[in-house]
């Protein structure tokens, strides 16, 4: 028994080549049921690669990964994710409505469930009043926070967000991670990843990424006392330094 049923994220050996480079380098990562876990690191560490090859949007080129017990090559576990990818995956030319529509319907949700959803979903994002606007006469922050409730629509079990928070204004952030706490309660798995370090002060755990493989990881706390610092930006610069 590895571990695979213990834990909602559980990859061992990780590899992923794309050409000559190696994005993916031997990943052992490990997120357990429920908990929120930060992916860190610096440009290029490979974080977005790893969510790819999670989500099977891309093939390994070695090792394994299961996702709540479930090889995650296998599609059955679909409906049990969300994705929230770095670059905002929306149809510019439907509106906000028919967007959420759209994944709703993709997920197999029927019309009352989407409508019921899409109703709690516009008022958490604060988009009521651009429901029937189109996506692209959005801002950028709008189109992150409708992103957000695109990747929310089916109650997945399991979430990916791929610096989920990027251009959102400081009060709609601090709603987004209370709202993050609410699925977190309702057990849900979060794995985020953040180049804001007071977010990473949000996560149970934080994994520091660096050339496609995970360093260190532990509490915010933890990685505190690792460095022997008293911030997480002195501790990320301390870990991307090799100190
Ligand atoms: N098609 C490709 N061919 C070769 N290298 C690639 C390709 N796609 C990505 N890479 C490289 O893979 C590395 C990992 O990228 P990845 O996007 O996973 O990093 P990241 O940790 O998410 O970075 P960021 O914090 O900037 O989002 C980068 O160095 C990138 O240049
Ligand atoms: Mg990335």
């Amino acid at each position: 028994m590895d571990g695979e049923d213990e834990f909602a994220v559980f990859t061992s050996n990780l590899i992923k080549k794309l050409g000559n480079f190696i994005a993916v380098n031997n990943l052992n990562l490990k997120v357990k049921r429920g908990e929120i876990y930060g992916l860190l690191g610096p440009n290029g560490a490979g974080k977005t690669t790893t969510i790819k090859l999670l989500c099977n949007l891309t093939k390994p080129n070695g090792g394994k990964g299961h996702l709540l017990g479930k090889k995650f090559s296998d599609n059955t576990i679909a409906s049990n994710i969300g994705y929230m990818p770095q670059e905002t995956a929306l149809y510019d030319g439907l509106t906000v409505y028919q967007n959420i529509l759209f994944f709703g319907e993709v997920y197999g949700l029927s019309s009352k469930k989407i409508r019921n959803r899409s109703d709690e979903l516009l008022k958490f994002i604060n988009l009521e009043k651009w429901r029937d606007e189109l996506v692209e006469n959005l801002s950028g922050g709008m189109k992150h926070r409708l992103s957000l409730a695109c990747t929310l629509i089916h109650e997945p079990k399991l979430l990916f967000l791929d610096e989920p928070t990027v251009g959102v204004d400081p009060e709609l952030k601090m709603s987004f991670w209370n709202y993050f706490y609410k699925l977190k309660s309702m057990n849900t798995t979060i794995l985020i990843t953040t180049h804001y370090m007071e977010e990473a002060h949000h996560c149970d755990r934080v994994g520091f990424m660096k050339d496609g493989g995970l360093i260190t990881e532990g509490s915010p706390t933890e990685l505190l006392h690792q460095t022997n610092t008293d911030s997480l930006e002195d501790a990320f610069i301390k870990f991307s330094l090799g100190r």
